[in-house]
């Protein structure tokens, strides 16, 4: 199951989402056991979900511990009221952390009374660096490809800090809120240079919504204008999709495949 193909960023088609999950899955518990204090980047929302289902139930069933690992989000939206219940906080806490109970587990938080995002922006980037990196960051792409809140016009050599969300990705996030308007309209962000630097990125994108930007993080020129496609030729990334998500690009056929297990 080696990936092959589609260019300089490997991609592996899974049968169905879950055979990808548990591939994931299974490759962070064998990250943990070789490296008990590892370091996770975690993305939130539709695309990691199922795997951290995973990583609960094996945790559940002792086949890992976070005993000594940390976690840091890749974004918070910022201006929301402290603990609610939509802020990648809470929704990190109820999906994993809770759980797995990693030794640390961090976000880019802002108190609603802080004054100063920015500084909080640059500590975080700064607390990533002083523990080392990160070892393995897990990937979503929006439908505008950004990756983490990286919106188009994000360069290359972007750092953690605040940014502005594009209309498409609050319209997207809309689902959680309730309407637009609930839908904040800044948020802190892991930069592109920050992720890129992690030793190891894996990026999950499933169902028909994706095929677009998933076609164009693979073959449109590498550019702000997709962020996405900055991935492409990291030492170490593996882009996972389903049929779906696969359904627009180009040898789709062609692809090596995840059997399941
Ligand atoms: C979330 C994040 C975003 C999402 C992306 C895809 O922490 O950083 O980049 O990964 O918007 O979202 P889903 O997976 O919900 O389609």
């Amino acid at each position: 199951m080696k990936p092959r193909g589609a260019g300089d960023l490997p991609v592996l088609l899974a049968p169905d989402r879950s055979a990808a999950e548990r591939v994931l899955a299974g490759e962070i518990v064998a990250l943990l056991e070789s490296r008990p204090s590892a370091t996770l980047g975690l993305a939130t929302g539709n695309s990691p979900i199922g795997v951290y289902r995973e990583l609960c139930a094996a945790h559940a069933a002792r086949r890992v511990s976070f005993a000594s690992a940390t976690t840091f989000n890749l974004d918070e939206y910022l201006d929301l009221p402290r603990g609610d219940p939509r802020s990648f906080r809470s929704w990190t806490q109820a999906q994993l952390v809770d759980a797995v109970r990693p030794a640390r587990s961090r976000l880019p938080e802002v108190d609603p009374d802080h004054l100063d995002p920015r500084a909080v922006a640059e500590a975080y980037e700064r607390e990533i660096r002083a523990a080392g990196g990160l070892d393995l960051v897990i990937l979503g792409i929006g439908r505008n490809g950004h990756i983490a809140f990286n919106e188009p016009g994000s360069t290359r050599d972007s750092r953690t800090r605040v940014v502005e969300l594009d209309a498409l990705t609050r319209a997207d996030a809309a689902r959680t809120f309730g309407s637009i308007e609930s839908v904040p309209r800044r948020a802190i962000t892991m930069g592109i240079a920050t992720i890129l630097e992690a030793r190891a990125i894996r990026v999950l994108a499933f169902g028909a919504e994706k095929a677009g930007i998933v076609r164009r993080t693979l073959e449109d020129p590498v550019s702000s204008a997709w962020p996405a496609t900055f991935l492409r030729g990291h030492r170490d990334v593996r882009l996972y999709v389903d049929r779906e998500a696969a359904g627009a690009i180009r040898d789709a056929a062609g692809l090596p495949r995840i059997t399941p297990s």
